[in-house]
């Protein structure tokens, strides 16, 4: 795919509730924690104008080189900073920043990420087990695979990709990585189907999208990191600014909820998560499961 047709596939989710919800307002600042194709901090560089700054996170080069290039024109209000979104407090520091207008986190992964070749995302395609978001960190989903007991992988496929053939699918890597280490997509592609009785077969995805899922929530630590800036972000939040958070998962919804409820110095705007209407899952799939809670800083 070219970086225009991978532009075209991504759509910003949930576009009009979440900059509306963050009250973007000309001479704001505020933090995109997921730069990404920089959907959602093109519309608030474009609402903060003249002079509001956005400072954006991500941590995968190739999304950071795409986003800049659909930015275009108002990038000199945009400061890009390549890390972790739960390193907030470092990466502010860095550009000089101590509190923001408002903070927008996206979750998860770009339909670049998805798409792009050598990144061992999907199963669609038959190569290397990577999986990580940021290039720089050293474990690879081939590396959890292969070093993770069998239990653990039990575990990881139950809880983050609620897979009920958990067990069979552990058991079934542990005894194929005796005879040969699992290095590709197709191999684990293939386990996971033959492990799980035809019966058992989901009708409408792919039998191996749950545990594909899972590796990539383990291997790139997601719910830690959500975790983690939940923790840290009412730091930096002004008095009376937003923090919008859209996820994908429940479990990641669950976490959401739960941390901006229990923040004393957060009043919690959303008391059901805001979802997306009918016309744009119908023009962006990728939309369907999407959920967006806000919570605004209140002491
Ligand atoms: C769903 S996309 C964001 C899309 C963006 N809102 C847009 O409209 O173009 C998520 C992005 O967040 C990045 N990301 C995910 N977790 C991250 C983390 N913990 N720290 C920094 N970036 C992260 C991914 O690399 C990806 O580019």
């Amino acid at each position: 795919m070219t970086n225009s047709s991978l532009r075209e596939v991504h759509r910003p989710v949930l576009l009009e509730e979440t900059v509306g919800m963050l009250k973007v307002i000309p001479g704001g600042v505020y933090m995109d924690g997921t730069f990404g194709l920089g959907g959602h901090t093109k519309e608030i560089l474009k609402r903060s104008a003249p002079d509001g700054r956005v400072v954006a996170f991500d941590w995968d080069e190739e999304a950071i080189r795409l986003g800049l290039e659909n930015i275009g024109i108002s990038r000199d209000r945009l400061q890009v900073v390549r890390r972790n979104f739960r390193e907030i407090d470092v990466g502010l520091k860095e550009v000089g920043i101590a509190v923001v207008d408002g903070i927008l986190i996206d979750i998860g992964l770009s339909s670049l990420q998805l798409e792009a070749e050598g990144r061992g995302f999907s199963f669609s395609r038959d190569e290397p087990l990577d999986m990580r978001m940021d290039r720089r960190r050293p474990i690879t989903a081939a590396q959890v695979v292969a070093d993770s007991t069998e239990e653990e992988l039990a575990d990881i496929f139950y809880y983050y990709g609620d897979e009920k053939q958990a067990r069979r699918i552990a058991a079934a890597i542990v005894k194929e990585r005796k005879q040969r280490t699992i290095e590709m997509t197709g191999q684990l592609a293939q386990i996971v189907g033959t492990a799980v009785p035809k019966r058992f077969h989901p009708n409408r995805i792919h039998v191996a999208t749950k545990v594909f899922q899972a590796l990539r929530i383990a291997v790139n630590e997601e719910l830690a990191n959500l975790g983690e800036i939940l923790e840290k972000a009412p730091n930096h939040l002004k008095l009376s600014g937003r923090i919008c958070i859209i996820s994908f998962h429940s479990l990641e919804d669950r976490i959401v909820k739960r941390k901006l409820a229990g923040n004393p110095r957060l009043s919690v705007l959303t008391k059901k998560p805001i979802t997306p209407d009918d016309s744009e899952i119908m023009s962006n799939p990728r939309a369907r499961s999407s959920r967006l809670r806000v919570a605004e800083r209140a002491a």
